[in-house]
């Protein structure tokens, strides 16, 4: 199973997403069943570490980002993962212009799985340090959800 966060980016939310998700993955016994990675639609970022602020607001829950690197999403990543999830409607909207038609993979929001369909993991990157806690907030509860998804196998 290979699952996939997108942000605009990947230098905030995605990145926070992969981290959390992967201790989620730890913590659930199933780190070497899932693979997964974050990527940006834009590439503004590309080749950079996550943002100081995202870096440190993960680091004070324990989780270290400091080695992720910023790449840009490709139409080969549709082929590649089984999930790929935006954080955004915008990310959604680009993520969909992307995917290739013979794709199989599942393109929705990450937030879907923390039971608000429809929600989004709003753009710290202009605003305070309150902005990147509750894009960890929201994160570790789509992660759950996820986890439990990945776990019933539907
Ligand atoms: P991310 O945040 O999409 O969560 O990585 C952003 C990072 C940079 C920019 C926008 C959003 N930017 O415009 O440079």
């Amino acid at each position: 199973m290979k699952v996939l966060f997108v942000c605009l980016g990947n230098i905030c939310r995605s990145p926070t997403a992969e981290g959390v998700f992967r201790r989620a993955l730890e913590q659930a016994g199933l780190a070497d069943k899932v693979e997964i990675d974050s990527c940006g639609v834009g590439s503004w970022h590309v080749g950079k570490a996550p943002d100081a602020r995202a870096q440190q607001a993960a680091l004070l829950r324990g989780i270290d980002l400091s080695d992720l690197c910023a790449r840009q999403l490709t139409e080969q990543d549709f082929n590649d993962f089984d999930y790929v999830l935006g954080m955004d409607q915008d990310n959604l909207r680009a993520m969909r212009d992307l995917k290739p038609a013979n794709s199989q993979a599942h393109v929705g929001l990450f937030l879907d799985f923390a039971g608000t369909p429809g929600a989004e993991v709003p753009d710290p990157y202009y605003g305070g340090d309150e902005g990147f806690e509750n894009v960890l907030n929201m994160i570790e509860a789509a992660s759950e959800g996820l986890i439990q998804q990945l776990k019933s196998g539907r």
